[in-house]
């Protein structure tokens, strides 16, 4: 017995913990209850009584050496892995992740920046609106099938106050409270009573254009968008006017350009047509003008009014347009 002290003695000084996996191989060798410690004390009972004394203080000895290495060996498996984040510094405020601007935010900034450089300056008028400056101030009378267009929202059961459909409300308090010339584009959200699916969103973002002045004429028109269109598409952006119907309008026209992707091609995006839509447009309607203050027979007009959502899902091919309001930082993150 007094050798196997010995050898396990030897065993015990030379050895080292360099994880804490080996500081459990250690405990489990030497320490648990059925390591070596607890099989030399049931060999220890079987020591002859004048043996005892010697061989009991040996072992006491040696269960003690153990203790003592165990706790140095814990130690220095624990200051190792303090060790290891030497060279980072836990005082440093954490790096915040930079945002970016929201996709909408920034089409629309380009959208003004363009209508800037010819002439143009940015307009706003309020959400909550009432039935003149959205509708009838723009030639929708009352009870036309038109009103039908835009499904509104009305507030508090009073059908005079609503949440504005399209931001062609901006128009009209903006010629009623000045003098022509205009020349203004007016960003802003917009409002109606739709069922909500990738295509559809009860609340959106347009753009609206205004020009009215002595002989504007529908060249003008065209030319102002066919600028933009090249402009924010691309060089070899091509436009088209489509006859169409707008009460505030006379006449009024779909605004298309040539697919910038498939080049007229045909492709998924515009349907195999070569062309997609971004708008509406037209002469600003005389009644329109008389509603305001402004008298038609001096002055003339265009105004258009185009989707936000609708030209950056163009742009940027988003098939969704939920996913401008739904903040998930994945899809954000890609602007
Ligand atoms: N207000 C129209 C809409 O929301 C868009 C529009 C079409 C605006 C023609 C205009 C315009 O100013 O001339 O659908």
């Amino acid at each position: 017995m007094k050798e196997k002290i010995e050898s396990y003695k030897a065993e015990l000084q030379s050895a080292m913990a360099k994880s804490k996996q080996e500081l459990e191989d250690f405990r489990l060798k030497f320490i648990s209850k059925k390591g070596v410690i607890s099989e030399l004390f049931d060999e220890f009972k079987k020591v002859p009584n004048e043996q005892k004394r010697e061989f009991g203080a040996l072992l006491n000895e040696f269960k003690e050496e153990a203790q003592a290495k165990f706790n140095s060996l814990i130690e220095a498996v624990n200051n190792q892995s303090a060790d290891e984040v030497v060279g980072l510094d836990l005082t440093l405020p954490p790096v915040p992740s930079a945002g970016s601007i929201h996709p909408l935010t920034q089409v629309k900034n380009r959208i003004i920046q363009i209508f800037e450089r010819q002439g143009f300056n940015v307009s706003d008028g309020p959400e909550i609106e009432d039935d003149f400056h959205n509708f009838t101030a723009l030639n929708f009378p009352e009870n036309h099938p038109a009103r039908e267009m835009q499904d509104t929202y009305f507030i508090e059961k009073d059908p005079d106050i609503l949440l504005r459909t399209h931001t062609s409300n901006v128009q009209t308090r903006l010629m009623e409270k000045g003098k022509p010339p205009f020349r203004s584009i007016m960003p802003g959200r917009v409002y109606r009573n739709e069922a909500i699916s990738a295509r559809a969103h009860c609340f959106f973002n347009q753009v609206e254009g205004l020009y009215v002045d002595k002989e504007v004429s529908f060249k003008d028109l065209k030319q102002t968008l066919y600028h933009f269109a090249k402009e924010f598409f691309g060089p070899e952006t091509k436009i088209r006017f489509r006859p169409s119907y707008f009460p505030f309008t006379e006449p009024s026209a779909e605004i298309d350009i040539s697919c910038f992707i498939c080049k007229g091609d045909g492709c998924k995006i515009c349907k195999y047509s070569g062309w997609v839509e971004i708008g509406g447009a037209g002469m600003v309607d005389p009644n329109v003008l008389t509603s305001c203050g402004i008298d038609p027979k001096e002055y003339s007009g265009f105004a258009f009014g185009m989707g936000i959502e609708r030209i950056a899902m163009l742009k940027y091919q988003i098939d969704d347009i939920r996913l401008f309001s739904e903040n998930d930082i994945r899809f954000l993150k890609q602007f």
